[in-house]
């Protein structure tokens, strides 16, 4: 691994592929056991999430169902500002054991506007599972009941997470060097 650069951007080597994984297959361990015949229903939100939902799902042994959905945030009133819509939702939540997979939460906004939007449908239980948090960043107070790594507010990219659409695809993930930083 050595340093990357994007839209001139440098990001250096931060969590190598075998500690990701390392931790993604414990967290799914953790999930066989938390949801043994209990039939959840995941649902993982795109992009970000892809690479680390698949994995998930590859690790998990129960019974379990996946979807996976999009949040689109468009201009609402003047009162409510950005509203968040769910995008592919198809599967009735109502009374089903949930658990969002999502690969960051940064300042939480997101989930802290989509959240309620599925309380809302009455699910059995709804949980949530990320694979990075930013506690600095985070402004919303969210229950993160699953995380793989707690990090520290420097933009990451790879195994999903991209800077301007780049970077997904790789196995590894990168932090920015900040400018004035050799
Ligand atoms: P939040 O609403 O501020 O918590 O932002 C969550 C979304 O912002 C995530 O789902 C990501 O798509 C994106 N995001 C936040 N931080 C990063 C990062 O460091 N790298 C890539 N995407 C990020
Ligand atoms: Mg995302």
């Amino acid at each position: 691994m050595s340093i990357i650069h994007l839209h001139g951007k440098s990001f250096e080597p931060f969590l190598p592929e075998a500690l990701i994984q390392e931790k993604v297959k414990e967290l799914a361990e953790q999930l066989d056991n938390d949801y043994t015949d209990k039939k959840p229903l995941f649902i993982a939100i795109l992009n970000g999430s892809f690479m680390f939902a698949a994995d998930i799902f590859k690790y998990l042994t129960i019974e379990a169902e996946i979807c996976f959905i999009k949040l689109a945030s468009y201009k609402g009133t003047k009162s409510t500002g950005q509203v968040i819509t769910a995008i592919g939702l198809d599967t009735d939540i109502h009374n089903r054991h949930v658990i969002i997979l999502e690969d960051i939460i940064d300042t939480g906004k997101t989930m802290n506007e989509f959240l309620p939007q599925l309380f809302n449908q009455q699910p059995a239980s709804l949980k949530v599972a990320i694979l990075l948090h930013k506690p600095n960043a985070t402004e919303f107070n969210i229950k993160i009941d699953y995380c793989c790594f707690s990090i520290p507010n420097k933009f990451v990219l790879g195994y999903g997470l991209d800077y301007d659409g780049y970077g997904r695809n790789i196995k590894e993930i990168y932090q920015i060097i900040e400018e004035g930083k050799k």
